[in-house]
C-alpha cells in the first residue's frame, strides 16, 4: 500500500463488519490510525483486533453516547481528520405495514446518526479534513418494500450536499451510494427468505453484487489527498445499476 493516509486519524462507524470493516482495514493499511465503532462489543473488539485498529462501543443514534465518545477521543487523540458515517441498518416494510418503531429506528440510525456524529465531532475536526457518508442507490431511486430505509438514505444524500455547502473551504463532505454489496446485511435478508442471492446479483447490469473492498477503494479516494477539489459529490458505486 502507498501510505496515502499516513499520519491521519479516522473514525469509521459500523466498522465491525461489511463495508465499514473494509473501509477501516483499507485506511489502516494506508497508514491511518483508525477507530471503529458499533454496538455489539464482542464483534467490535474481534474486528478491531483483526484489523489492528482501535474501537469504541457506540450507538450512533444516541447523542449522549456520541458526546461521551468525543470527550474520550479529544483527550486521547486531539483532532480528527476523517469521519466515515457508515453505520446503518434495514428493516423492510411497505408504506402500508411499516411500524412507527421501524420508521424511528431506521431514521435515527441511518440519518440522525450521521447528523449527530458530524455535528458533535465538528469542533474537533482539522481544517482540510473530510467527512464521508454512506447512502445507497435507493437514496437516489426507491425500491419497493423499504419506505423508511429509502427515506433515510434519500435524507443522507441531501444532508451531504447541505453540509458540503456549510463547510465549503474547510471540510469536504461526500457520499457514496452503493448498489447491492455482499455483506452480513445482505446475508440477513437472504436468510430471512425475502430474496435470493441470484436475484440480488442480477440487480446490477454487471451481474454480481459488489465487494466491500470495492466501496473501500472509492472511500479511500474521496477521503485521501487526490480528492481535494471534491466536495458535495454523490458517487454511485453500483455495477451499473443506476445507468439503467
Ligand atoms: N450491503 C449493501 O447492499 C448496501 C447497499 C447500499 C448501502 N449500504 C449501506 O452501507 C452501510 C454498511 O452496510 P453493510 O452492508 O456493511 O451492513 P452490515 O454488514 O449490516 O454492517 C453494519 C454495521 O453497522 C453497525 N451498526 C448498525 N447499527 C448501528 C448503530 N445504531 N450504531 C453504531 N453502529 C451500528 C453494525 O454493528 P452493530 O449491529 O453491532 O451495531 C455493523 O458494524 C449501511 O449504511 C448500509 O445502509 C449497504
Amino acid at each position: 500500500m502507498s501510505g496515502l493516509l499516513d499520519g491521519k486519524i479516522a473514525i469509521v462507524t459500523g466498522g465491525s463488519k461489511g463495508i465499514g470493516y473494509s473501509i477501516a482495514e483499507r485506511f489502516t493499511n494506508e497508514g491511518a490510525k483508525v477507530i471503529i465503532c458499533s454496538r455489539n462489543k464482542s464483534e467490535l473488539s474481534e474486528a478491531a483486533a483483526k484489523i489492528g485498529c482501535e474501537s469504541y462501543q457506540l450507538d450512533v443514534s444516541d447523542s449522549k453516547g456520541v458526546k461521551s465518545m468525543v470527550e474520550w477521543f479529544s483527550k486521547k487523540h486531539g483532532q480528527l481528520d476523517i469521519l466515515v458515517n457508515n453505520a446503518g441498518l434495514i428493516r423492510p416494510g411497505r408504506i402500508s405495514d411499516t411500524t412507527e418503531e421501524d420508521w424511528d429506528l431506521q431514521i435515527n440510525v441511518n440519518l440522525k446518526g450521521p447528523f449527530l456524529m458530524s455535528n458533535i465531532f465538528l469542533p474537533h475536526m482539522n481544517e482540510g479534513s473530510s467527512i464521508l457518508n454512506i447512502s445507497s442507490t435507493v437514496g437516489l431511486r426507491a425500491m419497493r418494500g423499504a419506505v423508511a430505509y429509502c427515506a433515510s438514505k434519500g435524507g443522507v444524500v441531501n444532508l451531504t450536499k447541505a453540509m458540503a455547502l456549510d463547510l465549503a473551504g474547510k471540510i469536504r463532505v461526500n457520499c457514496i451510494c452503493p448498489a447491492v454489496v455482499d455483506t452480513p446485511m445482505v446475508d440477513e435478508r437472504v436468510q430471512a427468505g425475502n430474496i435470493s442471492r441470484e436475484l440480488l446479483d442480477n440487480v446490477q447490469p454487471i451481474g454480481r453484487m459488489g465487494k466491500p473492498e470495492e466501496i473501500a477503494a472509492m472511500a479511500l479516494h474521496l477521503c485521501g489527498p487526490e480528492a481535494e477539489w471534491t466536495t458535495g459529490s454523490i458517487i454511485t458505486v453500483d455495477g451499473g445499476q443506476t445507468a439503467a
